[in-house]
């Protein structure tokens, strides 16, 4: 059921105010600054334990897996990293009884990040889920868990569920940030923020015919760069991804410390730039590959936050809403899901169900 909105895409970019309560609901505790994440089936002195996290997924559910490693480095200092799933079950990859192994997946049932899950198992290491759909195979599959709650998502382009997950992460962060040196003090900024975040989405949606604008002029474009920085980095790989499956133009996600290093010779006229611009303590570092790409003649559509100066740079800014720096990339990708859309319905092509692609691929 569309319930009046013109595609499952658009619908679901919307409910995501109320997706994003269904997953906070009952996890948030105020008296220890911490996330309760009781289907993890982890003891406190198990969640200390681990000495590594590894996350695993597909597609999208692998770019929210490099947002939720950042979040967790930072907020629980663990070494932490994504993987492909679809890589990681061809390599004979090296399974550690203290990492702690997360798969994530939306509909439970990708075969490669089942695999991966099960090849974890079968070398005896640890592994929980971050799934949208209750008791589908990978949710089966793993020794625990957390939900993401965020309700059926039908368009392939998947965003409710991505920002769960993202969500998701950070109340996974906190708990094993808390059974480290994170502060009950830090633990109730990370709750606090997360609380707002519902409210502050709903603010982003709220600029939905802005960004329309700003999408009707990149999708005249034949390619486009999408660029970040740490954080932002994931952001930008995920900002890319959306664009070219139902756009069907070539985005390219670069890091924006690498521009330097290789991208920025493609950089002229006809190669516009989104790039991802938070104010933290990376922004002037941001700032300046946005004015090198200029200097080449490139546009630039910024996706950023109010505070940010960009002085006499001539750039059209998407702002976001601040929360807590560790949490930024969640509010930063939205827009471009909206971007993505706008740039697809511009274009006419089929949003809900692109070319080539499944929902989830379930077969080898
Ligand atoms: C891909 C889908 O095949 O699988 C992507 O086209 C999705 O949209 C990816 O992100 C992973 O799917 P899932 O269900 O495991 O999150």
């Amino acid at each position: 059921d569309l319930g009046g909105y013109p595609h499952y895409m658009a619908k679901e970019i919307q409910e995501q105010p109320e997706s994003v309560e269904r997953i906070i609901r009952g996890r948030l505790d105020d008296r220890f600054g911490v996330a309760r994440l009781d289907g993890l089936n982890l003891t406190p002195r198990e969640l200390r334990g681990f000495a590594r996290v590894k996350i695993l997924g597909c597609g999208s559910a692998y770019y929210v897996g490099q947002i939720g490693a950042t979040m967790i480095e930072e907020l629980a200092r663990i070494p932490a990293d994504a993987e492909a799933a679809s890589e990681f079950r061809y390599r004979n990859p090296i399974i550690e009884a203290d990492t702690l192994y997360i798969a994530v997946s939306q509909s439970g049932e990708t075969i490669d990040t089942a695999f991966a899950v099960e090849e974890i198992k079968r070398k005896g290491g640890r592994v929980v889920g971050l799934v949208n759909v209750v008791g589908s195979t990978i949710a089966r599959a793993c020794e625990g868990g957390v939900y993401l709650h965020a309700g059926p998502e039908i368009a392939v382009a998947s965003t409710k569920a991505l920002t769960n997950m993202a969500v998701g992460f950070a109340l996974i962060a906190l708990a094993l940030g808390r059974v480290r040196d994170l502060s009950n003090a830090d633990g109730q900024r990370i709750i606090d923020a997360i609380r707002a975040l519902p409210g502050q989405i709903k603010s982003i949606l709220d600029f939905e015919p802005e960004i329309a604008e700003h999408a009707k002029t990149v999708a005249a474009a034949k390619s486009l760069f999408f660029v970040g920085r740490v954080r932002g980095y994931p952001v930008a790989r995920e900002g890319a991804q959306k664009f070219k499956e139902i756009s069907y133009r070539h985005a390219e996600a670069y890091q924006t410390s690498e521009l330097k290093h290789g991208p920025l010779a493609l950089i002229d006229e006809a190669l516009p730039t989104v790039a991802i611009v938070p104010s933290d303590e990376l922004t002037g570092r941001n700032l300046a590959a946005v004015q090198q790409i200029k200097a080449r003649g490139g546009a630039v559509l910024a996706v950023t936050h109010a505070d940010v100066d960009f002085g006499e740079l001539d750039v059209p800014r998407i702002v976001v809403p601040k929360t807590e720096p560790e949490l930024d990339p969640i509010l930063l990708t939205i827009p471009l899901q909206l971007l993505a859309y706008h740039a697809a319905l511009t274009l006419g092509y089929d949003i809900d169900k692109p070319r080539n692609l499944a929902k989830s691929v379930t077969v080898e």
